[in-house]
């Protein structure tokens, strides 16, 4: 029987290896994590992560094929393929600060698998890295292998988090790099194998090393520059009376273009993006390529400038303060689907409506009072290392309450913002809501998901992302 072990049972490790063995039933998979209350939640009822269809697959495998456990060494030891899907956060201190990927875990685990291996391996990154990150791991385990052999390959994970299941059991493609020798060749054969179980062969893209390491970072950059490349296109439309939306199915139905991925909103989030870009601009600077690390940079920065736009919108709007004002905040994870807040936008505009010294009550489906404080009180980067190394929160941001229902949030609330695009906040009752809010009642929505025109009827003040302003907003343009 083929033995795999995954070192992270994190957003990618523990989907990916769930789906694995659900697809591979005649494989026995090991998920193993250094912290121990993330092993203890996917041993019980309550998943540590929020994903659909997550629980089904779990239930199905877990204790037949599938394992979840604190004791990395027994299971590095003993698996013939270990996946390495630690987090790789953005350096916080000395060489690269800011921008350089951090690999202290992923050295810590390449150094576990040299130390307890005692017959061959293949290492596969999971975790998105560097280009040439091979390289380095390869140093590692050959130096400390006592002679057995490692075949490294990279094999990026393409899904993305609210349908991870979804993405796992039909990828667009499944990318699998490794060394043209025929030791590496032979490698790359074995995982094919595993995905071949359930991914058509047309799909399963073999390339060396580097491209792959370096497709990873790329397509991350293209997908968030398409969203920096339409959130840039709503300032304008805001401006001349277009409309996002319009402008954005215009441009998408070009088959060059495509529709996907064209929705204007407050900005993007997500644990990948911005640290990705960072890391890329980090690589093309070191490569002495400081246009192209410009280029890239720009994509971030006008993340950032949407984000305080939409700041700026809420407080000019409101009579140029929101100082003691009560605002409703609908969603914090960063985006549908997710209980995931890492980086989510909501984050810089509650710091920016509480530096205004709003007092916030805020809603999320699926994120807990512990994560918001947590968030709100973090200092940048801090979020992506191991729960255990992150700091404890020293106070609690007084002015932000959370609760548990969208109706509580809002009453008696002069201002409602929508950071999430949840299904629910579609259909919530909307005239209820006005009843019970300070008038007159403001909603900035910055997902473009409630039906302006009908809230206007009701009475609300409607500011939405890329269209045609209210006239209210248009005697009050926001500064940047
Ligand atoms: P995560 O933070 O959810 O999980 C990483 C896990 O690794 C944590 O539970 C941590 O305790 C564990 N860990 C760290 N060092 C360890 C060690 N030495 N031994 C054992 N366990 C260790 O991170 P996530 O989101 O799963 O991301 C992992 C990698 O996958 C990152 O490189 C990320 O960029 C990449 N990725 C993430 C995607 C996402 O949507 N979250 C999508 C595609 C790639």
């Amino acid at each position: 029987m083929v033995k795999i072990c995954c070192i992270g049972a994190g957003y990618v490790g523990g989907p990916t290896m769930a789906v694995i063995a659900l697809k591979c039933p005649s494989i026995e998979v090991a998920v193993v994590d250094i912290s121990v209350p993330r092993i203890a939640a996917w041993n019980s009822e309550q998943l540590p992560i929020y994903e659909p269809g997550l629980d089904g697959v779990v239930k199905e495998c877990r204790g037949r094929n599938l394992f979840f456990s604190t004791d990395v060494e027994k299971h590095v030891s003993e698996a013939d393929i270990v996946f390495v899907s630690v987090n790789t956060p953005t350096k916080t201190q000395g060489l690269g600060a800011g921008k350089a990927a951090d690999l202290t875990y992923w050295e810590s685990a390449a150094r576990v698998i040299a130390d307890v291996s005692k017959s061959n391996k293949i290492v596969v990154e999971k975790s998105t890295v560097p280009v040439k990150t091979a390289e380095a791991i390869e140093k590692i385990l050959t130096h400390n292998s006592k002679g057995i052999k490692f075949q490294i390959l990279s094999n990026p994970e393409f899904l993305a988090e609210g349908t991870a299941i979804k993405d796992l059991f039909n990828p667009d493609r499944v990318l699998i790099g490794g060394r043209e020798t025929p030791e590496g060749q032979k490698a790359i054969q074995a995982l094919k194998d595993v995905y071949a179980h359930w991914v058509p062969e047309d799909r399963i893209l073999t390339t060396n090393l580097w491209s792959a390491e370096l497709s990873k970072l790329a397509a991350n950059a293209f997908l968030a520059q398409r969203i920096s490349s339409v959130n840039a296109m709503s300032a304008l439309c805001e401006a001349t009376g277009a409309d996002v939306s319009q402008v954005a199915y215009a441009v998408g139905t070009d088959s060059r273009i495509g529709p996907k991925f064209l929705n204007a909103s407050v900005g993007f989030g997500g644990s990948c993006f911005q640290k990705d870009i960072l890391n890329l601009v980090y690589i093309c600077d070191c490569n002495g390529l400081p246009e192209v690390s410009e280029y890239w940079k720009q994509v971030i920065k006008i993340n950032d400038y949407q984000k305080s736009r939409f700041v700026n919108r809420v407080v000019s709007s409101m009579f140029n303060t929101v100082s003691s004002k009560k605002i409703a905040i609908l969603g914090f994870a960063f985006k549908k689907d997710t209980g995931d807040t890492r980086e989510t936008p909501a984050i810089d505009v509650c710091k920016g409506l509480l530096g205004d010294k709003a007092r916030l009550s805020i809603y999320d489906p699926q994120v807990t009072e512990d994560q918001i404080q947590r968030d709100l009180t973090m200092k940048k980067f801090d979020w992506d290392h191991p729960l255990h190394l992150q700091p404890m929160s020293p106070t609690t941001v007084k002015q932000v309450s959370v609760v548990w229902d969208a109706y509580e949030a809002t009453k008696d609330a002069h201002g409602i913002c929508i950071l999430t695009e949840w299904d629910e906040f579609k259909s919530l009752d909307y005239k209820r809501i006005y009843e019970s809010m300070q008038k007159p009642a403001f909603v900035f929505d910055g997902r473009n998901v409630v039906d302006a025109e009908k809230l206007r009827e009701i009475g609300f003040i409607v500011y939405a992302i890329g269209k045609p302003l209210d006239p209210w907003l248009k005697d009050m343009p926001a500064v940047v």
